[in-house]
């Protein structure tokens, strides 16, 4: 059996759900430096224990697994702490916040081998997704040229009024560009050969928070294949990922009002797409990421695909600013 730490209660909440389910897991213990946050949530389901503090949870000898939920800015050093300690950890999207952070990690992970780490990039769950790159895997699309994946975040209140617009230098492409990234390189398996990026805020730029809310980043991979990538905090649209994927035989386009599979010349045929969009849960990863420290079970998320997913949003950085 193996004891849980949960730090930070919002999505947080939805870990503790996907852990509650799981019978391997003991104690579930939680930490929220909103007191009011922890006593409503523990006030919601059985047995927890509550923490005093995050460090409180981390270094706790009782605990097997640290599930990180808080605010960006305190990952890293959450993570370090927490594999310093001995914990196998699951933490949210970003796991850090620039590139001396990312090599920090990547370093205390090659010094913990034994232990697991993922990370939430979700997508990789939705059934519209898996019969996307299980179309790939067949050659469905032929050869593919050209890719757009656009993150379309549609919630600028969160920006303008949450934590994520206090954070110094928010990067769009790090808190939420990092999940089209992360499908990028599921689908495709490159590497990246170079980038060329744009952004602007014209969203934000009347509140002062000197974000660059839209960004836009051309890449060209290893492969030969061009990717468009967007992130777009702005934008008046529900929250969707948008995805355009044209191959030599066939494309597909995913955008707010249509889903189409597209085949054959000179007369295209249209098939709509019938999987469930996006159909993922916030705990989705969750059982996954406990079967592979009980079974060592493969990673839907390895870490070697969470630290470069993170490597490529810090290159599209650089390559907006
Ligand atoms: N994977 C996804 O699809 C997904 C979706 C939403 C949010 N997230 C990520 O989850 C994290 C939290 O975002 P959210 O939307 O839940 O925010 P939120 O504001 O809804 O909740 C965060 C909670 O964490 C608490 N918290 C913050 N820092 C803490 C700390 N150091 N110690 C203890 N508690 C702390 C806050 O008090 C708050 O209750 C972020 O990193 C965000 O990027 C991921």
């Amino acid at each position: 059996m193996l004891n849980v730490g949960i730090i930070g209660l919002g999505v947080g909440e939805q870990h503790l759900i996907g852990f509650k389910k799981l019978k391997a897991i003991k104690d579930i213990y939680i930490f929220d430096i909103n007191k009011k946050k922890m006593k409503e949530v523990s006030k919601k389901y059985n047995g927890l224990i509550l923490g005093n503090s995050a460090e409180d949870l981390i270094e706790n000898t009782d605990i097997d697994i640290v599930s990180i939920a808080s605010f960006d800015q305190f990952h890293c050093r959450q993570i370090l702490n927490a594999l310093k300690n001995n914990k196998h950890v699951f933490c949210e999207k970003p796991i850090c916040q620039n590139s001396k952070e990312l090599n920090l990690i990547k370093k205390k992970l090659t010094s913990k081998p034994n232990l697991k780490m993922t990370t939430n990039t979700i997508l990789r769950t939705s059934p519209r997704f898996l019969d996307i790159k299980n179309k790939i895997r067949k050659k469905y699309f032929g050869e593919i040229y050209y890719i757009e994946l656009d993150y379309n975040y549609g919630r600028l209140h969160k920006l303008v009024g949450g934590w994520r617009g206090r954070i110094k230098d928010f990067s769009v492409f790090l808190s939420g560009g990092i999940h089209m990234v992360d499908l990028l390189n599921w689908f495709l398996d490159s590497e990246v050969d170079s980038i060329k990026g744009f952004s602007n805020d014209f969203c934000t730029k009347k509140n002062k928070l000197n974000i660059k809310d839209n960004a836009v980043a051309l890449v060209k991979l290893k492969n030969k294949v061009i990717v468009k990538l967007s992130c777009n905090f702005g934008c008046v649209y529900p929250h969707f990922h948008r995805v355009i994927i044209y191959g030599t035989n066939a494309t597909y386009e995913q955008s707010f009002s249509s889903e189409y599979f597209f085949k054959g010349r000179p007369n295209v045929n249209r098939k709509k797409a019938n999987t469930e969009y996006p159909g993922v849960k916030k705990s989705g990863l969750i059982k996954n990421f406990v079967e592979s420290i009980i079974y060592d079970k493969p990673l839907t998320i390895p870490k070697n695909e969470m630290l470069k997913a993170m490597k490529i949003c810090l290159k599209i950085n650089e390559a907006i600013s």
